[in-house]
């Protein structure tokens, strides 16, 4: 029995999807029974569960051969890092009073600085408080820059007829899309080869920066003239918090935004084979991006 958490969300569902296309045993975490029946058709076992139930996820970790630990965001958290400090304890506490021998967890570049990187500060703790869990065999993904976050630029196209954000647009970003993601997370979980505590980054296809991604987003929804803008923070706090994002989860962003453009956050390794994923950015904005914003309009 495998245990996924997140199994609704955009990794957790590519790793469910694919160890119960293997014909493996797999518990689905999630908050909502009913958003995991599509799991359950195909064979799972549904588990309703808050990441923050320490008592809730022991119970769902107990008896499983590994397990697949993320942190969900929950961007409207009055005290961002406060939740995902609280993440981490139930993630921890289970993990441990469960046993596990072998975890997937999912970290991010930018988790070797202690702080001043905005929500990866906490998955740097969780690396660390996992790192002294005894006999927990533990593959942390220190993955890229989601593909998925450039969603959020629908509704500023939507709003202004241009791509926005903090970010320099001349930054070059290794993008990956999420569905790479859980397709490694997926073949890992399967091998089980990882022993101790190993780390590895994925960089995803190639890296662009935001200039380019207006450049593909543009051809592809028929403005090929779309152009980004970086916006300075004090633009950029009120339309996230408009968004639905609670003003510490904005301060994490733009500090994260920050480390980023001053090159504080940054890939450990150069780009290789290994680190190297196959979805191109293209793809992602063909499959996910286009049929997003069509919907929206
Ligand atoms: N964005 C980036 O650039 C980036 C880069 C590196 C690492 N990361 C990491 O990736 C994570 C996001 O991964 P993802 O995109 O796979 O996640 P996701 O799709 O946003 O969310 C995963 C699932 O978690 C579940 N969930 C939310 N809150 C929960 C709670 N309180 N208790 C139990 N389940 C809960 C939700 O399912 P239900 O609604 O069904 O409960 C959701 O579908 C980030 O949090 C970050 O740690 C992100």
């Amino acid at each position: 029995m495998y245990a996924i958490t997140g199994a609704t969300g955009n990794t957790g569902s590519v790793i469910a999807a694919k160890l119960l296309a293997r014909g493996e045993k797999v518990r689905v975490i999630g908050r909502d029974a009913s958003r995991l029946e599509g799991f359950v058709h195909k064979g799972a076992e549904a588990f309703v569960a808050d990441v923050t139930d320490a008592a809730a996820l022991t119970k769902a970790f107990t008896g499983t051969k590994a397990v697949y630990a993320m942190i969900p965001p929950n961007i409207a958290a009055p005290d961002a890092s406060g939740y995902q400090e609280r993440v981490n304890d139930a993630l921890a506490t289970a993990i441990t009073n469960a046993g596990v021998g072998h975890a997937v967890v999912l970290s991010s570049i930018g988790v070797d600085k202690p702080d001043k990187t905005g929500p990866v500060v906490a998955l740097h703790n969780l690396e660390q408080r996992l790192n002294s869990v005894a006999g927990l065999n533990a593959l942390y993904i220190r993955a890229s820059y989601f593909m998925q976050n450039t969603l959020a630029q629908i509704a500023v196209i939507q709003n202004f007829g241009i791509l926005g954000g903090p970010l320099r647009a001349d930054l070059p970003l290794a993008m990956i899309a999420a569905r790479d993601i859980g397709e490694w997370a997926a073949e890992e979980l399967l091998r089980l080869s990882f022993s101790g505590k190993q780390a590895r980054e994925l960089l995803g296809h190639r890296d662009l920066d935001y200039r380019e991604v207006a450049s593909i987003i543009g051809k592809a929804i028929g403005k090929p003239n779309l152009t980004y803008s970086q916006f300075p923070p004090m633009l950029i706090k009120p339309a996230l918090l408009q968004s639905g994002m609670s003003s510490s989860m904005a301060d994490l962003i733009l500090e994260m935004s920050e480390a980023l453009n001053s090159g504080y956050m940054a890939p450990l390794e150069p780009r290789s084979a290994q680190n190297t994923t196959p979805t191109s950015f293209e793809t992602f904005v063909a499959e996910e991006f286009v049929p997003r914003f069509a919907r929206s309009r």
